[in-house]
Order: structure tokens, then C-alpha cells, then sequence
């Protein structure tokens, strides 16, 4: 088995524990869709595609483990444990963990490399193959009523396409934001 299906299936298996901070659906619904388009940029815009896939599975290792706080720094430290026991190369794993602590876009980052900048946009990327989860958000943590909750999700996802930073995520992503604001509006 290959390192990234074996990182996968780690962070698959995390999901799954009962002590999964945010249960299994981050598994499905935001790093399934998140390794299909860093996939697709990948071809598109280059990047070691290994080091690319494994920090798309262990960006948000942290914050299932242990939370939302910090969770770019828990969830670097998960990644080197985890790469060192599988043997991955020293400068990789340096690699990996830069991309779990810059993913954040609510941090000033200065993310230097194209690994890097791919997984802050495929993160953000995401969040348009997963409005039903957008939507839970607001009806069940946030506790809006159907009106709120209509305003809160098209506001967050036009926040969403304002964050995307290449023209190549805005052309794949682009059908996506004008079908949500045609239904949102
Ligand atoms: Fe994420």
C-alpha cells in the first residue's frame, strides 16, 4: 500500500473513533472533495503531488483529535509522528508540516511554496461541495431560523469565492458559486 492511502486510511480511521471531534463527516464531505481538486491543480498547476495529497489528509488531523484550537500546530506535530514511523523522507515531511500550518486563512500566512498555497484554496474550495454542511452549521451550532440561516451561507461562500486566489480554482469552482447565488439570492 502506498504512503497516501495509508495516511488515508489513518485519518479515516480517526474519523471513525468515537472520540472524533467532528464524527466522520469531515471525512466525506470536506477531504474527499478537497483531494479531488488539489488532484486536479496539481495536474494543472504542479507541486509534489505526494506531499500535496498527504497534507490535504492531515490538514485537519488536529482538530479531529484534538479540536478546533491550534489545530494547524497539533495536527503538524500528528504529521511528523506519523511520517516518521511510516519512514517518509526528513525534507518531506518539513514540506507537510508546512502546509498543515499555513492552511488557515483566518492567519497572516506567507506561504512560500505552491504545496503550500494549494491546500489553503482546495480547503476553501471545498466548502462549495458541502452546503448541506454549511447549512447544518447554521441551523443546528448556529441556531439561525431558515431566513438567517438562507443570508449566513451565501454570504459565507461569496466570502468563500473571494478567497480563491488562482484563475484555474476560479474556472472549476466558478459553476458552483453561480449556481449557489442563483439559489441563495
Ligand atoms: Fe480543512
Amino acid at each position: 500500500m502506498d504512503i497516501v492511502q495509508k495516511i488515508k486510511n489513518f485519518v479515516e480511521n480517526e474519523c471513525k473513533k468515537p472520540s472524533s471531534k467532528y464524527g466522520y463527516e469531515p471525512f466525506p464531505f470536506h477531504f474527499i472533495p478537497m483531494a479531488k481538486y488539489a488532484e486536479e491543480l496539481a495536474n494543472e498547476m504542479g507541486g509534489d503531488k505526494e506531499v500535496i495529497l498527504i497534507a490535504v489528509w492531515l490538514h485537519d488531523i488536529g482538530s479531529i483529535i484534538f479540536g478546533r484550537d491550534n489545530h494547524h500546530i497539533t495536527g503538524a506535530k500528528i504529521a511528523e509522528q506519523k511520517l516518521k514511523e511510516l519512514q517518509y523522507p526528513a525534507e518531506k515531511i518539513e514540506l507537510v508540516k508546512k502546509c498543515i500550518l499555513n492552511h488557515r486563512g483566518s492567519q497572516q500566512n506567507n506561504r512560500d511554496t505552491i504545496e503550500e498555497q494549494i491546500i489553503a484554496e482546495v480547503d476553501v474550495m471545498s466548502n462549495f461541495d458541502n452546503i448541506a454542511g454549511i447549512f447544518k452549521a447554521a441551523f443546528v451550532y448556529e441556531d439561525k431560523t431558515q431566513g438567517e440561516a438562507k443570508d449566513s451561507v451565501r454570504k459565507k461562500l461569496e466570502n468563500k469565492w473571494n478567497q480563491l486566489h488562482f484563475e484555474n480554482s476560479k474556472r472549476i469552482i466558478k459553476p458552483k458559486f453561480e449556481a449557489v447565488m442563483l439559489l441563495l439570492k
